[in-house]
């Protein structure tokens, strides 16, 4: 650890960054800034530097309207807690060339990370298009009174989140069997809610001030040395988990 952080070097100074390989953004959620950082910092830079934003949302294309050379430029969108979830999201923006979409993932994989590619500069990309797609349903299992919010929980924590852990979605089907799902998907999928605004008891708690571990509500109370306590047990459990799977 201290022979890494003793290779750091911080500074305010962008002609500093003149000679790098590649530089990976992680500014302030404001399109604005990262376009103006963009623009400033692709015209100091060689030519053949890849260009990486960890934006979580923000379009790519949007980002690099002013950047000199947009083929080399691309999302790298590292989750949070980054240094203990292993998959990176690589998200390709619409003039992307492949040479730095194989170099970024060739960097992930370096540093031991996984990687999931988003082909398309699309809301969401791939992680959060599925985060809040069981986000919808699951308050609206909650807000139906079909479950509490810690059955919803204990739903996902011991059930489909302990599945999906080791598998994903179509791993999953397979082994379940498609014509299983193929009859589940014929009645189920109408079911399912397609809210297309926020929801009431998301928007509530937002209207309220209820932000969660950060406020010391949220759907749970957090407050008094909760949110701490919280915040430990979630990293305990996140590196358990990697070392189970990845180490
Ligand atoms: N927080 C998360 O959970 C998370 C997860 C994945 C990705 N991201 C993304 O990472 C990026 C940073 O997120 P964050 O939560 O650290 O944001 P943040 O709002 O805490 O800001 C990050 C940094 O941006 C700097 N900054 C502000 N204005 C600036 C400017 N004009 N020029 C240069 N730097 C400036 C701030 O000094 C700060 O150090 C965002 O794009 C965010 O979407 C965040």
């Amino acid at each position: 650890m201290e022979k890494i952080l003793s290779s750091l070097v911080f500074t305010n100074d962008v002609s500093a960054l003149a000679d790098c390989d590649i530089i990976i953004e992680s500014i302030i959620e404001k399109l604005d800034i990262k376009q103006d950082f963009w623009e400033k910092l692709s015209n100091i830079v060689r030519e053949d530097t890849i260009l990486a934003t960890n934006t979580s949302g923000l379009s790519i294309d949007s980002i690099a309207v002013r950047i000199n050379g947009k083929h080399r430029f691309l999302g790298m969108h590292w989750m949070n807690p980054a240094h203990l979830i292993p998959c990176i999201e690589i998200i390709r923006g619409s003039e992307t060339d492949d040479a730095s979409t194989d170099a970024v993932i060739a960097l992930a994989h370096a540093v031991g990370k996984k990687t999931t590619v988003c082909k398309k500069d699309v809301p969401g990309f791939i992680l959060n298009r599925l985060q809040l797609a069981i986000l919808r349903e699951s308050i609206s299992l909650v807000e139906e009174g079909i479950a509490d919010i810690a059955d919803v929980d204990a739903c996902m924590k011991y059930g489909l989140g302990f599945r999906y852990a080791a598998f994903g979605p179509f791993e999953v089907v397979d082994f379940g069997g498609i014509d299983t799902f193929h009859h589940i998907s014929s009645y189920l999928n109408k079911e399912l809610c397609n809210a297309t605004d926020t929801q009431k008891l998301l928007d509530d708690l937002y209207k309220e001030g209820n932000y969660g571990v950060k406020s010391g509500k949220g759907f749970y109370d957090y407050s008094g040395d909760q949110a701490d306590k919280a915040l430990k047990d979630r990293d305990e459990k996140f590196m358990k988990i990697y070392k189970a799977l990845y180490q």
